[in-house]
């Protein structure tokens, strides 16, 4: 069972503040750290750490090739990484006393794929194969319409939303994992219910699956509706933290382990990352999550 991840690879530059930064304004900052991370990267540790086969596709330029080296060294596959003339992607990410974040993105490699690079890494792949994508890199509608056509099935995280993507051919979308931002942004409301049923009614044949942070998750795939709360831990960093849930989700439906049982273990594993540092370093490892079992 082959899941490709086809997203982006980011350095972090990591910035501790008592509080985001607002305009007009300068702050010192209390301590500085550089992560690997990058939503798609993230999502293919999450992967490889719940111990699903992911293939990674991504770019990243020559100051990236130990982002390649960490990836591959977690068992992901890295035969679609390619190392392009331009600087790697990178994100700012400032983190307040309460371990929220405020991201700003330098997309760089991974936005250098073009509609014929799209299709010759997707040419590799076919019908019941798993594609999980995030918003993080270009092309996404020729990544989207190939998948379609090719009969993928397709995880699509819209992270982070922008305008653009509510015109992406999104009708071969299996599962949609939003927050409530990207929720409002698809149907214009605010309320978890009404986002469902405004997902539902957007997208009849697809699950959905909504992240309340703190408050937990909602799946949602027509037919059964599951609701699992997050545990209640000591908060130092909530980046990666959709990141993954959203791998450790996806490596449990495609190992054929019941949705509730894979929003459950999801769960553990966000809350676990969330009481750490940094992006990819902050995702637990299989033993530590079942181990909370
Ligand atoms: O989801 C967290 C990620 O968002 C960070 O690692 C950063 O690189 C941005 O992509």
């Amino acid at each position: 069972m082959t899941i490709l991840n086809f997203g982006s690879i980011n350095i972090d530059h990591v910035y501790r503040v008592e509080h985001l930064v607002r305009p007009g304004e300068t702050i010192a900052s209390s301590d500085y750290r550089q992560f690997s991370g990058g939503k798609g990267f993230n999502q293919s540790i999450a992967l490889a750490r719940a111990g699903a086969s992911v293939s990674h596709a991504g770019r990243i330029g020559g100051d990236g090739v130990w982002l390649r080296e960490q990836l591959a060294g977690e068992g992901a596959d890295v035969d679609f990484l390619e190392v392009v003339d331009s600087p790697s992607g990178h994100a700012l990410i400032q983190v307040d006393a309460g371990g929220e974040n405020a991201i700003i993105l330098f997309g760089g490699a991974n936005r250098t794929f073009t509609q014929e690079d799209a299709r010759k890494i997707l040419d590799n792949f076919g019908a019941g194969d798993w594609l999980l994508l995030q918003n993080e890199i270009s092309a996404m509608p020729e990544i989207l319409r190939l998948a379609g056509e090719r009969g993928l099935r397709v995880v699509f995280n819209p992270a982070p939303m922008g305008a653009e993507v509510l015109d992406y051919p999104l009708d071969g979308v299996s599962v949609f994992v939003v927050n409530e931002t990207e929720g409002e942004a698809f149907t214009g409301e605010t309320e978890p219910e009404a986002i469902l049923a405004g997902m539902r009614k957007r997208f009849p044949d697809a699950t959905v699956v909504l992240t309340l942070g703190a408050a937990g998750a909602i799946y949602d795939d027509g037919s059964q509706r599951i609701a699992v709360p997050a545990q209640k831990v000591e908060v130092v960093d909530t980046t990666a933290a959709g990141d993954t849930f959203i791998g450790y989700f996806l490596a449990g439906l495609a190992a054929g382990d019941d949705p509730k049982s894979a929003l459950e273990t999801a769960t553990r594993a966000a809350a676990i990352c969330v009481t750490r540092p940094g992006a990819a370093p902050s995702i637990p490892r299989r033993e530590e999550v079942t181990s909370e079992q």
